[in-house]
């Protein structure tokens, strides 16, 4: 079992360009396969989720192959419409290819996502929509069987939350069905509308994303195209709270900038300085963060990303005062509390209420990552931290970030795997 070691307590300094966005890459390789024809998907961020979707893609029937940050995806013959179990438990987000594949075949089987670590992830959302397109879905054993009999068709649907995978299968399901499809409501998060980008580029016909309500006009055929995924707006808001708890500096580049406003502009509350360009930040961090005054609520975008929230929690733990974060988007997402807590934080959790009072300095601990920003957030923690963190259940941490290990170190920390 591999675990990363780290030796704190070095301010982080220098440069680095930001990899491709996971949330982004996810669904853009389910929707590969409404294309048909060869895709090319450059920026592409090489982590295990990224493998696990590319091992759904082949079990279908698609060729695969990598070359560096480069994924070129065939889709021209689709072998099968069902999903195993094993290949849909490896990763939550595996739901998204069931309104891609019921785009391409109009039938699909699937086994229930079941729960993950941030709490149950129900998909009720996601299936009323498919039925309201005309999808026949059955749940019986843990399959979800999907057939429909003829074309699938456009429909007006009106989310009761904005969620993005739920936005995500309907816009992967609407763009070769018949007619028009409304969604009121939908997700706005930036990598929507990278979706969007991709399936504008393979001729899809879309309207409105970025904004509560996307109209799309189903096509009978789509073709293939070559795609650069947006850069990771959570990757990046990570390494900027490494930076910020360490009092460094850095120049992230290739980075969202327009997409990371919501978390640059709490972050900034801290006392950092920050320029931003078109494409890069620039983040000075020189003594000791203040704690944020207003309640810090994690939202659907544009506000405050759930995914950021512990990650900052990292930085804030050592802040001078006291700031609070109320978790709106997910039951369990302060697993990471505890190991922060054993590194010296001050944190008090009440449902989804975490009250940070700061303290001066953490020290090094033995903890296991919890999910994966959780794990993020005890890697930034033990970067402030004196002495030596161990942290195993690494597993976590590489779903989301490209050789975490070689980034920090390209900055100047100290961790390596063993
Ligand atoms: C996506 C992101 C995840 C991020 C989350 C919120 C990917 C691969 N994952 O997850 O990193 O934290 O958005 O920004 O892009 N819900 C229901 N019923 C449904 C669907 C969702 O009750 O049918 C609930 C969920 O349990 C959760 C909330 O809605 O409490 C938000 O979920 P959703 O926006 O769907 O998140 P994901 O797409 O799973």
């Amino acid at each position: 079992m591999q675990k990363l070691i780290v030796n704190g307590g070095k301010r982080l300094r220098g440069e680095l360009s930001l990899q491709g966005s996971k949330n982004s890459a996810l669904p853009v390789m389910a929707a590969t396969l409404l294309c048909g024809e060869e895709c090319v998907l450059t920026n592409c961020p090489k982590l295990s989720d990224i493998y696990a979707a590319s091992r759904i893609l082949n079990c279908v029937g698609c060729r695969c192959s990598f070359s560096g940050n480069t994924a070129v995806i065939s889709s021209e013959s689709i072998t099968e419409s069902s999903i195993p179990e094993e290949l849909m438990l490896e990763m939550r987000s595996s739901i998204i290819f069931l309104g891609a594949m019921l785009g391409r075949a109009g039938e699909c089987t699937v086994s229930c996502p079941g729960g993950c670590e941030l709490g149950p992830r129900p998909i009720d959302m996601h299936l009323a929509a498919l039925r309201k397109m005309g999808v026949n879905i059955r749940e019986s054993g843990g399959k979800i069987v999907c057939r429909t009999a003829g074309r699938i068709h456009g429909a007006k649907i009106s989310l009761p939350f904005p969620s993005v995978g739920a936005t995500e299968n309907i816009i992967l399901c609407a763009v070769k069905a018949e007619g028009e499809t409304i969604i009121n409501n939908a997700a706005r998060e930036p990598e929507i509308c990278d979706l969007c980008g991709f399936l504008r580029a393979c001729g899809a016909e879309i309207s409105g994303d970025g904004e509560s309500r996307i109209v799309i006009n189903g096509k009978a055929k789509l073709h293939g195209c070559e795609y650069s995924i947006m850069p990771d707006r959570i990757a990046g808001a990570t390494y900027l709270s490494m930076t910020a708890a360490t009092r460094g500096e850095i120049v992230l580049k290739n980075a969202c900038v327009g997409a990371m406003e919501p978390f640059l502009s709490v972050l900034e509350q801290t006392g950092c300085s920050i320029f931003t360009t078109e494409d890069t930040i620039y983040l000075r961090s020189g003594s000791r963060l203040k704690a944020i005054n207003d309640r810090i609520r994690t939202m659907p975008h544009p506000g405050f990303p759930t995914d950021a929230q512990a990650v900052l929690m990292a930085a804030l733990v050592t802040a001078e005062g006291t700031s609070v974060f109320e978790e709106n988007i997910f039951d369990c997402r302060y697993r990471h509390t505890d190991a922060l807590v054993k590194m010296g934080a001050d944190i008090q959790v009440l449902g989804k209420i975490a009250v940070i009072k700061g303290v001066e300095k953490l020290c090094g601990a033995n903890v296991e990552a919890t999910d994966l920003r959780g794990g993020a957030a005890m890697a930034a923690a033990a970067l402030a931290a004196e002495g030596r963190t161990e942290i195993s259940k690494i597993c976590h941490i590489d779903r989301g970030y490209e050789k975490i290990e070689e980034a920090v170190r390209c900055l100047g920390g100290d961790m390596e795997r063993v």
